[in-house]
């Protein structure tokens, strides 16, 4: 009998919602797994173990998810030795862990973002037993480092730097799930960039749900100093950041991205509404006004900056004066992205609770307008571009169109044809064709 050794390599399949902090998580649990000897399958049905990585930030990710994990049912049912887990910031929800096991009792594991880093012990539970395992931690533990990781985006490599958030929007669900700010330390930080940079990640995005307020909690440090220190890591790369607010992006901190030579221009600022009476009902804690002092100092230092942004429309008691008060900000600030959501209620925030809940219709009329708005300054700014030779960083190969792509500085896309393979290289490209946010050109040698 010949013994294919094939066999007896497990395989995981792992689906991810939401941001790049989810991405990332993800890219620990395929970590967790790699070290217990699986390997990456290239679907659910050839998969041993099944991960959703859920969010629950807006109503429509919960339901693509639920959906997912419900159509499992079948594969489940042939496939009796298939484990299916389910984890993230769904299931940390008060009482959620518990619904999703009535609703779905096929599934196996369900965790939550507190214990994903146990996830190794949580399957070993599961392998031993016959029993569901169902662990949701209420609180958040101390930051654990040394979590394996398999790293999915190449020549990008995100980097955790807080977890968790103190700032309780109104609208929002994070800190109920991600529990209070925690800065993971300075040196921990920096030991993990430069081993990046060593492996040959060209790229290293800092993460947090605010990262600017990241060492609040440590002594003698902050934000401005992480990145002056990541800064001084030798080789050529970029570092990116997010997500900023507005009400801790400092003086401070933009002069130590205007003297760093890795830093890209480019800033995500999620402004979120142009409404004072809005911004306060969710207790963002800046005005209009000083959104737009922070915007010119931001281009008073770094000129060439691209600012992007997030914002929200139908937030509960929304006017038509209070979205004009947006548009006019989207207007004036002229932003190279945003990425606009209609508010989703998301029950235990206070804005759940509120009066005033808006129309699904008008909330969608409002978004149409702003990303109409939105999609005209980026075929604008675009065109900027046109027989401009650019710096970009090669990410990624795009089959459809047959081109390699990357990114400047400032975070525009751009589309090039090359023989070789260019994925993780710094090349220039000569811009020939614009269109929407995306550029086309030619190599440049
Ligand atoms: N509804 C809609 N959008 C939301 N966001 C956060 N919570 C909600 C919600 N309940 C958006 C914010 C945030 C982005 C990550 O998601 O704009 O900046
Ligand atoms: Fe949510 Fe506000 Fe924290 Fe961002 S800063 S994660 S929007 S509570």
């Amino acid at each position: 009998m010949i013994f294919s050794m094939e066999n007896c390599i497990k395989k995981y399949f792992i689906t991810t919602y939401g941001c790049q902090m989810n991405l990332h998580e993800s890219e620990k649990i395929a970590g967790i797994l790699t070290s217990l000897g699986y390997e990456e399958a290239n679907s659910e049905v050839d998969a041993d173990i099944i991960v959703f990585n859920t969010c629950c930030i807006r109503e429509n990710a919960e339901d693509r998810a639920e959906g997912n994990i419900g159509a499992l049912k079948q594969l489940k049912r042939k496939k009796k030795d298939l484990i299916i887990a389910v984890g993230g910031c769904m299931t940390q929800q008060p009482g959620f862990a518990n619904e999703l096991h009535q609703k779905f009792p096929f599934i196996d594991i369900i965790f939550g973002t507190h214990n994903l880093e146990d996830f190794a012990n949580l399957l070993k539970r599961k392998l031993s037993s016959k029993k569901k395992i169902i662990d949701v931690l209420e609180k958040e533990g101390p930051i654990k480092e040394g979590t394996p990781k398999t790293r999915t985006s190449y020549p990008n490599a995100w980097v955790n730097i807080t977890y968790g958030c103190n700032n309780f929007c109104t609208y929002c669900i994070v800190p109920y799930v991600r529990g209070r700010e925690r800065s993971r330390k300075l040196e921990d930080v920096v030991n993990e960039c430069k081993s990046l940079i060593k492996e040959g990640y060209k790229e290293i995005t800092l993460l947090g749900q605010n990262v600017n307020s990241y060492g609040n909690d440590l002594k003698d440090t902050d934000f401005a100093t992480l990145i002056r220190e990541v800064s001084k890591i030798k080789g050529k790369f970029r570092l990116k950041f997010m997500t900023n607010h507005p009400k801790d992006f400092t003086e401070k901190l933009i002069i130590a991205i205007s003297e760093s030579d890795k830093v890209c221009h480019t800033v995500h600022l999620p402004v979120q509404a142009g409404s004072d009476r809005i911004l306060k009902l969710m207790n963002r804690k800046y005005t209009r006004n000083d959104y737009f002092e922070k915007i010119n100092l931001l281009r008073k230092y770094i000129p060439d900056v691209a600012i992007t942004t997030d914002i929200m429309v139908g937030f509960p008691t929304e006017t038509e004066e209070d979205f004009l008060d947006t548009v006019d900000l989207v207007e004036k600030v002229g932003f190279s992205g945003a990425f606009t959501f209609i508010y989703s209620k998301r029950d235990g925030t206070p804005a759940a609770k509120m009066d005033g809940q808006i129309d699904e219709e008008v909330s969608k009329r409002r978004i149409m307008k702003l990303i109409e708005l939105q999609n005209s300054t980026n075929r604008k700014q675009s065109e900027e571009y046109l027989n401009k030779t650019i710096e970009i960083l090669c990410e990624g190969f795009d089959e459809k169109k047959n081109m390699y792509l990357g990114r400047d500085t400032h975070g525009r896309m751009a589309y090039f044809s090359s023989q070789e393979d260019m994925i993780g290289q710094f090349v220039f490209v000569k811009i020939l064709k614009t269109g929407g946010m995306s550029l086309m050109g030619e190599l440049v040698r």
